[in-house]
């Protein structure tokens, strides 16, 4: 019976006693009049015995008849309300049965309200997250294997460069005294290299744990962007490439942490600067939305492929062609980006063409996050 007024258990049981009662009292009735009608064919027929008096079937038998029918239909009027009853309790417990199996495809109906209907209901969900769990847990697990594999990639290429160059210095006590040098230039260099490759690798699984305490103060982002632009200019200069810095407004406060954004655009120009060699130009542009900053970092040249824009910013994603160039990142810089500017509540995109590859960011000039020690 699926009565979906039912709350409790008890009022179930209630609603079978009271639906058992109910029947009991018809099928009485139809007794009584089923005995009077065979004891007065009887009497008609001039039947007698002892359980027959004069006028009628003896009172006392009548009663015990009335008493054992009414007894057998409740108990079995009873037992066939529960015995349906019961047939959910087995869904139930066969649904728990497939759980515990490590079957967590099929849902167990919710059939009433009662306590059972939410037992069902809560295992149902449970389920849910129980696969949620399992597939982030599939996910992180993934994440983790190719992180390993990426870093051991990422890590080895100097690594094996530095073993080399030594190598063959140690090999060569003859060795001219200015080759020499130059490859424990090399070698040195490739060391610092992998150093910062460490240091990036250190910073982003700080940055993803959120383990790295903000620092947040009022800056002033407008100058900040310019200290960083004046910073790029021998990386500038080096590669002929020209600057424009568009900024409506000088005095654009915002509320964050200035290191981290610092390393958010240095990130952002690194690439510009990167990727952008062969266009001759880098624009920098800072505007006020609301209550929001915008900035935009804007090189050309080299167009992102539409296939490669939605993992950009995945973790050691390296767009093919740049992993062929001699770019020499590991492709943390963009997720790293990202990461900051959700700290900062944040977001950044990016859009690609002949027009220019433009990275936006957009950050709350007050975000309300708490300052933390
Ligand atoms: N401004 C840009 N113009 C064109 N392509 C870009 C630009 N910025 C990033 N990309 C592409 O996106 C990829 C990911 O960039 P990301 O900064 O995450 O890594 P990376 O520069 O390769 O290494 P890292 O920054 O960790 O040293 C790059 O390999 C490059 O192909
Ligand atoms: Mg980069």
């Amino acid at each position: 019976m699926k009565a979906k007024f039912i709350k409790s258990f008890e009022e179930r049981l209630a609603l079978y006693i009271g639906i058992s009662a109910l029947i009991t009292l018809v099928v009485e009735v139809c007794t009584v009049f089923l005995i009077r009608l065979i004891a007065g064919k009887l009497r008609y027929m001039g039947y007698r015995s002892a359980l027959m008096s004069p006028d009628g079937i003896n009172p006392s038998f009548r009663l015990g008849i009335l008493l054992a029918v009414g007894i057998l239909v409740f108990i079995f009027s009873f037992y066939f309300l529960v015995q349906k009853y019961m047939r959910y309790v087995r869904i139930i417990i066969n649904g728990m049965k497939d759980i515990a199996q490590g079957d967590f495809d099929k849902d167990i109906p919710v059939e009433s309200m009662d306590e059972f209907g939410q037992i069902a209901g809560y295992l149902n969900q449970m389920e849910e997250n129980i696969k949620v769990i399992m597939e982030r847990e599939r996910i992180a697990e993934h994440t983790k294997n190719d992180l390993i594999s990426s870093v051991a990639h990422d890590l080895r290429t100097p690594l094996t460069s530095i073993i080399g160059y030594l190598g063959w210095v140690k090999e060569q006590p003859d060795l001219d005294v200015q080759v020499r040098q130059k490859y424990l230039d090399i070698a040195y260099r490739k060391a610092q290299h992998l150093e910062q490759m460490t240091n990036e690798l250190f910073g982003f699984v700080k940055l993803e744990h959120r383990e790295m305490s903000l620092q947040m103060g009022i800056l002033n982002l407008s100058q900040l962007l310019a200290q960083l632009l004046d910073e790029c200019v021998p990386s500038f200069e080096k590669y002929g490439l020209e600057t424009e810095y568009i900024c409506s407004d000088n005095q654009v406060m915002l509320e964050g942490d200035g290191n981290l954004l610092a390393r958010l655009y240095d990130n952002l120009l690194n690439n510009a600067i990167k990727y952008g060699k062969d266009g001759k130009m880098i624009r920098v542009e800072l505007e006020k939305r609301g209550d929001y900053a915008v900035t935009r970092v804007i090189n050309y040249g080299y167009v992102i492929p539409q296939e490669d824009i939605a993992n950009i910013f995945r973790k050691f994603y390296r767009v093919e062609q740049s992993r062929s160039q001699d770019t020499g990142g590991t492709g943390l810089g963009l997720a790293i980006v990202q990461q900051i500017a959700e700290l900062h509540q944040g977001t950044v995109s990016v859009k690609s063409s002949l027009q220019g590859t433009v990275f936006e960011v957009t950050l709350p000039l007050n975000q309300g996050i708490e300052e933390q020690d």
